[in-house]
């Protein structure tokens, strides 16, 4: 098996970690995948099935239940649920709401860190979201962890008309026992609050360089 290169990218919600996934994947050539995406997959489906989803073992079953397909459109990650993608609601309120009780169940992580992992059989890939560079691979060198101050956080998310409370989600995923939201081991820290997303996508290619990764 061929083994391609990662990159990890995790932070906190609208830390900018997307907006940089996406640039460094149109600039270096990577697959761009939003692991965010897969957890609110199932969440949407849970939802849509009516489950409870406080309930692990009613979401647990669920999980078992649904079939899930990711894939690879134009070099950006893609997610199915049952044949379906769930296209913008993704993103609802509801989802938002949600999102972090699903994904802080331990079945639902490794069912979905398995087939984060098997995107790197496609390419080489940068990953954004909150466990890659402590769980889904640990062992890459290329690791940034990106922050902001929460003010420009929620700022970020008010101007593309997200109205979730974000620290209430960035709590919910740093407290819980599976895998929370961390600095990984030989992650570089990149506080974008002071950058433009230029500048911030600069200073993420001289980190990159910095640890090695060829370009
Ligand atoms: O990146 P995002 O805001 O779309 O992620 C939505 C939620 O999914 C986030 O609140 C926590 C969860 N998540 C996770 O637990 N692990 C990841 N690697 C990515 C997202």
């Amino acid at each position: 098996m061929i083994l391609h290169r990662a990159i990890a990218i995790d932070g906190p919600a609208a830390s900018g970690k997307s907006t940089l996934a996406r640039i460094l994947s149109q600039k270096l050539g990577l697959i761009m995948v939003n692991s965010g995406s897969m957890y609110r997959a199932v969440t949407w489906k849970v939802l849509q099935r009516g489950i409870d989803p406080n309930n692990r073992e009613a979401v647990v079953q669920a999980l078992r239940d649904m079939e899930l397909e990711c894939g690879v459109d134009g070099m950006v990650s893609t997610v199915k649920v049952d044949g379906v993608d769930p296209g913008d609601e993704l993103r609802s309120e509801e989802v938002n709401a949600h999102v972090s009780a699903v994904s802080a169940v331990p079945e639902v992580r490794e069912c979905l860190v398995s087939l984060q992992r098997d995107f790197l059989k496609l390419g080489d890939v940068v990953m954004e979201g909150r466990d890659i560079g402590s769980v889904v691979f640990p062992e890459t060198p290329y690791k940034i962890y990106m922050d902001a101050d929460p003010n420009v956080r929620e700022a970020r998310r008010e101007e593309v008309g997200e109205v979730d409370s974000v620290a209430a989600r960035d709590h919910a995923d740093s407290r819980r026992e599976t895998a929370p939201l961390k600095i990984a081991d030989g992650a570089a820290i990149l506080d974008t609050s002071g950058h433009t997303i230029e500048s911030g996508v600069a200073a993420a290619l001289e980190i990159l360089r910095g640890q090695g990764f060829a370009m």
